[in-house]
């Protein structure tokens, strides 16, 4: 193998640079040429593609975001554009392809292998960490860290107007970064999509905790699980107790990169590289146990991740 490119693809994440940074480094250190392919699958069929040096990556592994972009394509997914983005990696001699996203970019890498043959590798980025195949994914660590700095913030507001404050968290099909703020933001309740939640017995326990002198509480609430708004507007209905929202969004995929997803970005870039290299195709790598593993891209993008829904009794028995 000679040339291999990189993209970056879908919702963007926290380290992704940091990964981007990764393949083209340990590229170059094993005798590669490689090239970044601008937003995404979209970049890769228009042409937009780029040589990267080593200094090219030089100053990014702390920064948010990713320099060479991301986008969704929708044209990328259709048979034609399947055909372009083919042409492109013939005409640029890429023999192997690091795709770093989500799920969703996984079935586009398996879809431009069986095009054209083109080796590909997965590097799990999301900030949602619900990619099967790892127990973490490049965001996650940072995205939490960030939401719980919010939520220490909205505590002290909380506690001073004696207020049950509603904090909406990203998680379109799933709870993980929802359940993990909530354990180590002591919230009184979290709310994720995987499991229904009990209105009334949540108002019951808000009032409970009054009656024993507790007088603000804090709701997490995955996006997926439940509009904040709805919410808020319920346990108001129900206590009478002032509830306000507050909606953390897309700060929540910004921001510096922690050491974690940074460390995290840079074995898993090294790593696809190598395996590149040993002539693997249609692989994801993964962490599991801290060690550096990889899976079949197939497995990843049929399967689903679970949340251990067990950890909301633990938010349970805490907020008493
Ligand atoms: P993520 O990677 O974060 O899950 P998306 O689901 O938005 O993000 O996917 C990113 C891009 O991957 C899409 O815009 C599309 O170009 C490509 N993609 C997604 N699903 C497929 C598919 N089934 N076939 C081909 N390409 C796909
Ligand atoms: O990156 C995943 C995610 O953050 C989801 O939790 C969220 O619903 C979605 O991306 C929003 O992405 P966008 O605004 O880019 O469509």
């Amino acid at each position: 193998m000679n040339r291999i490119g990189v993209l970056t693809s879908g919702g963007d994440a926290p380290g992704m640079n940091a990964a981007i940074r990764a393949v083209v480094r340990a590229g170059i250190a094993k005798g590669l040429e490689v090239i970044g392919i601008e937003r995404g699958y979209h970049g890769l069929l228009n042409g937009n593609v780029r040589p990267m040096t080593a200094g090219s990556v030089s100053g990014i592994i702390q920064l948010g975001g990713t320099m060479i972009r991301t986008a969704r394509s929708e044209e990328f997914k259709t048979a034609e554009g399947q055909a372009r983005a083919a042409e492109v990696i013939k005409r640029e001699g890429i023999e192997g392809l690091a795709v770093i996203g989500g799920d969703g970019s996984f079935r586009g890498a398996l879809a431009i292998n069986r095009a054209c043959g083109v080796h590909v590798a997965g590097i799990p980025a999301t900030i949602d960490n619900d990619i099967p195949g790892t127990q973490y994914s490049i965001g996650f660590d940072t995205a939490i860290n960030t939401a719980l700095d919010a939520i220490d913030k909205i505590r002290d507001t909380s506690a001073s107007h004696d207020r049950v404050f509603v904090v909406e968290v990203m998680g379109r099909h799933n709870g993980f970064i929802a359940l993990e703020v909530g354990i180590a933001g002591g919230a009184e309740a979290v709310l994720v999509p995987e499991c229904r939640c009990d209105m009334i017995g949540l108002c019951q326990r808000i009032q409970a905790g009054q009656a024993r002198g507790k007088m603000s509480s804090i709701i997490i609430v995955a996006e997926g699980a439940s509009r904040g708004s709805d919410v808020a507007a319920t346990i108001t209905q129900i206590t009478g107790i002032e509830t306000r929202l507050s909606i953390l969004g897309h700060i929540q995929r910004g921001g510096t990169p922690s050491a974690r997803d940074r460390a995290l970005a840079t074995r898993f870039g090294y790593r696809a590289v190598e395996l590149l290299m040993e002539g693997e195709t249609n692989f994801m790598v993964g962490i599991e146990k801290n060690q550096i593993i990889h899976s079949p891209i197939e497995r990843v993008t049929e399967g689903r991740r679970d949340l251990d829904s067990s950890l909301l009794d633990i938010v349970e028995v805490m907020a008493t």
